[in-house]
């Protein structure tokens, strides 16, 4: 990933449950399996209220996924999801989302959810479930007329998915981080992507700037903070106050982007207003 600052955007040329849980079975593997590897029993219960809480929003709530792209962990073994939840949590098996996840398990935890998971009925192959109702809603709206009002602040070349992306900042973020304040409410973040231009070889064009040239609009991603806006979320997934949304190229909401993803991966970055780049925000603000 190059990351480069931008002074502004001058010379570009873009335009515009019943749950099937066998409660005999979890009796017995709380009570023995489970108890004997980890040295004390596990609580399904509590692991149950945590899949209902946090996991339900890409997993299910029953273990069976809410996307082709997520694993069903119904029917699972317990002594595999375990190991899973543990190597998440080293980092020794990547997935952003993930990873953020796991890190805020205690051993106890990942016991207790993988025994509940493990219990439950494996999932027929055409099953899915709905996205958590509270995750499917967000309060950010198109920030119409951004491309006069806020500054973009920030390009960034995606070599692993041949994509250039501009970033723009509000004048309420741009005030903040201009004056070392976190982020408030009324703050919003936008990410243009566009599908880079490929030559002959396949690869990206690289402009005079080292930026890959856009060819095609893909969509725009945004974060906007509002007072109380986090109240709903899950704590593993909640980022502050900020909700998201993905636009497609007519401005319209994309309702089938999980929001769960987009607070699985920020929410590492509580220490940075949930910005990845929030270092570039900052440098560009004080200009
Ligand atoms: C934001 C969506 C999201 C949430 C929320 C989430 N997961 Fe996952 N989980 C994934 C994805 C995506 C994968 C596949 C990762 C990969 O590509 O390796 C995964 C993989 C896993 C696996 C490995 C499954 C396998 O077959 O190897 C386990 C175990 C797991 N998740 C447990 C959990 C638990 C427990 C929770 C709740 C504390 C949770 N997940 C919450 C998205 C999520
Ligand atoms: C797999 C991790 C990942 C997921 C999932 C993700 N983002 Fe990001 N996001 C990033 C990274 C990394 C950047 C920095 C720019 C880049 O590399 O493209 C970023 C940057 C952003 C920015 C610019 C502000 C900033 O943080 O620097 C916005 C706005 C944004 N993402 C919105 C979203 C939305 C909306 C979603 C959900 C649909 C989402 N993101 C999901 C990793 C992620």
């Amino acid at each position: 990933m190059k990351l480069h600052v931008l002074p502004a955007r001058a010379g570009l040329s873009v335009t515009s449950t019943a749950l099937a849980v066998t409660w005999a079975a979890l009796a017995t593997l709380a009570g023995h399996g489970v108890a004997l590897a980890q040295g004390a029993a596990a609580n399904v219960e509590a692991g149950q209220a945590r899949a209902q809480a946090v996991c339900a929003a890409c997993h299910g709530a029953n273990g069976v996924s809410i996307a082709d792209n997520i694993p069903n962990l119904a029917g699972q073994r317990v002594a595999y999801l375990e190991a899973q939840l543990r190597a998440f949590k080293a980092g020794t098996r990547k997935a952003a989302s993930m990873n953020a996840l796991a890190a805020q398990l205690s051993p106890a935890d990942i016991s207790d959810v993988a025994a509940f998971f493990g219990g439950l009925a494996p999932a027929n192959v055409a099953q899915k479930s709905e996205p958590l109702p509270q995750l499917a809603k967000t309060e950010v709206t198109f920030p119409e007329g951004y491309r006069s009002t806020f500054r973009m602040y920030q390009t960034v070349n995606r070599a692993d998915i041949n994509q250039v992306r501009y970033l723009y900042a509000n004048p309420v973020a741009l005030q903040a981080a201009r004056e070392g304040r976190p982020l408030p409410a009324g703050s919003v973040l936008l990410l243009e992507q566009w599908a880079a231009k490929l030559g002959a070889d396949g690869k990206p064009v690289v402009g005079a700037d080292g930026f890959y040239q856009p060819d095609r609009f893909v969509a725009y991603a945004v974060m906007a903070s509002g007072s109380g806006w986090g109240a709903g979320f899950p704590e593993m997934l909640r980022n502050g106050d900020w909700n998201y949304a993905v636009f497609g190229p007519d401005m319209k909401r994309r309702t089938a982007a999980n929001q769960a993803d987009c607070l699985g991966c920020h929410k590492p970055l509580d220490k940075a207003n949930y910005l990845f780049s929030n270092d570039a925000l900052a440098t560009v603000a004080k200009r």
